[in-house]
């Protein structure tokens, strides 16, 4: 039986042989063997050369996703299982700064299209293309079998999957279901130094909550954010469930403001403050709305955390995006006190740290404020980027100055 594979169009097998690992509808020449979704194909260069196993998604603009450029191995579960393993040991170092981790970021831990999230004794599942819907099964006993978890829950309800015409999925894989009311740990600790002094505990709800159930990738930029707030009043928008709210306040601000359009997110956010010991003021409002009330009633702030949803999903929507995040930010420098801070985020992968520099510039010249950049924050580690995959870099943040 011949094994499937995609022969690609002559000169195409570049990005491949770079280890970049999609393999776009237009680059391929013929589909052999009749493979179907999600099924391991060989990707041949145009000459028969074997460049690499790729799951297939048959539906998608991103007709394969490589996951192993060594021609003899097998995309079967024991090689499911080594990357899981690979990518869990590699994450060791976090076991004891928190208990809620991101344990496998799909094409960065070569696994394609699979998110894998834990949250103390329970593991999160996303599954966002062909190749990792086929790896359902496999992946559950996999990440089941992990020291310490109680059951793994699907959370596989992402547009991507729209794009590899898959519907989406929720619910139990294996073992108990998670509560509403799990908490996750986090070592606050600002430096080596007061390793241990301090620690915050979060809710997360797995079952309903964003991304799935809570911003892991905000961590690292939790911890900066308390240590600069100390004696500053402080905003926090588009707080969700009140992470940077919570870091700030704890971080000695002088008063916190959190601001959502979700009244469930502000709940969650209301007793994340109180088991942390913490207080601030919450508010329900468009964040775009409530920053013009707050500069027409002459507020000012000391420190503006901004951390929008993702306002670019498409190509096209870039320049509508801009203006949106343009916006927030304008409005935010406009309210900080001299000497203020802004630390503004952008989740958008197609919007790059050059754009969105290019965009608070923008912002500041309308501001008419001196704006210095004194920082740069990033997703938390556990969200690495494969240099042949820069792709993987989505999170940005600039911590900025205003004279
Ligand atoms: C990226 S999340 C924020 C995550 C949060 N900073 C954290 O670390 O947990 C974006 C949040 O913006 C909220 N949101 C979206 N559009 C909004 C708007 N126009 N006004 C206010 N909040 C909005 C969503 O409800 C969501 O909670």
């Amino acid at each position: 039986m011949t094994t499937p594979a995609l022969v690609l169009a002559p000169g195409r097998e570049r990005s491949l042989e770079r280890r970049h690992p999609w393999v776009f509808n237009g680059s391929v020449a013929e589909v052999v063997g009749g493979p179907g979704p999600g099924e391991p194909v060989a990707v041949r260069a145009a000459d028969g050369r074997f460049l690499a196993w790729a799951a297939y998604s048959p539906a998608s603009q991103i007709s394969a996703r490589a996951c192993s450029w060594v021609e003899d191995e097998r995309i079967d579960e024991a090689f499911l299982e080594g990357r899981v393993h690979r990518a869990v040991a590699a994450r060791s170092y976090l076991d004891h700064r928190t208990d809620a981790v991101r344990l496998v970021f799909a094409e960065s831990d070569g696994l394609p299209g699979v998110i894998v999230d834990r949250y103390g004794p329970f593991v999160v599942l996303q599954l966002s293309s062909a190749g990792a819907e086929r790896w359902r099964e496999p992946l559950t006993a996999v990440c089941g079998a992990l020291p310490g978890v109680d059951g793994v829950y699907e959370r596989s309800d992402v547009d991507a999957r729209k794009r590899e015409g898959l519907p989406p999925r929720r619910g139990v894989l294996a073992g108990a279901e998670p509560s509403a009311d799990l908490l996750l740990h986090e070592r606050a600790a600002w430096s080596e130094e007061d390793a241990g002094a301090r620690s915050w505990s979060f809710g997360a709800d797995v079952r309903h909550g964003h991304k799935t159930g809570f911003y892991l990738d905000q961590r690292a930029s939790r911890r900066v954010v308390a240590t600069l707030a100390a004696g500053r009043r402080t905003l926090d928008l588009f707080a969700y469930t009140g992470g940077f709210g919570v870091a700030a306040a704890s971080g000695g601000a002088s008063d916190v403001t959190c601001v959502d359009s979700s009244a469930p997110a502000l709940s969650a956010a209301r007793e994340n403050l109180i088991r942390n010991g913490v207080t601030a003021q919450l508010v329900e409002a468009d964040v775009f709305r409530y920053l013009r009330e707050l500069r027409d009633r002459g507020e000012s702030f000391d420190l503006v955390v901004a951390d929008p949803p993702r306002l670019v999903s498409r190509a096209q929507d870039v320049n509508r995006g801009s203006r949106a995040y343009k916006d927030v930010n304008l409005l935010a420098l406009k309210l900080l006190a001299p000497g203020g801070l802004l630390v503004t985020f952008s989740c958008s992968g197609l919007v790059g740290p050059d754009l969105f520099q290019k965009i608070v510039f923008g912002a500041a010249l309308d501001a008419r404020r001196e704006v210095q950049v004194v920082g740069r924050l990033t997703q938390a580690s556990d969200h690495p980027v494969l240099l042949s995959f820069p792709e993987g870099a989505y999170l940005k943040g600039l911590i900025c100055r205003a004279a």
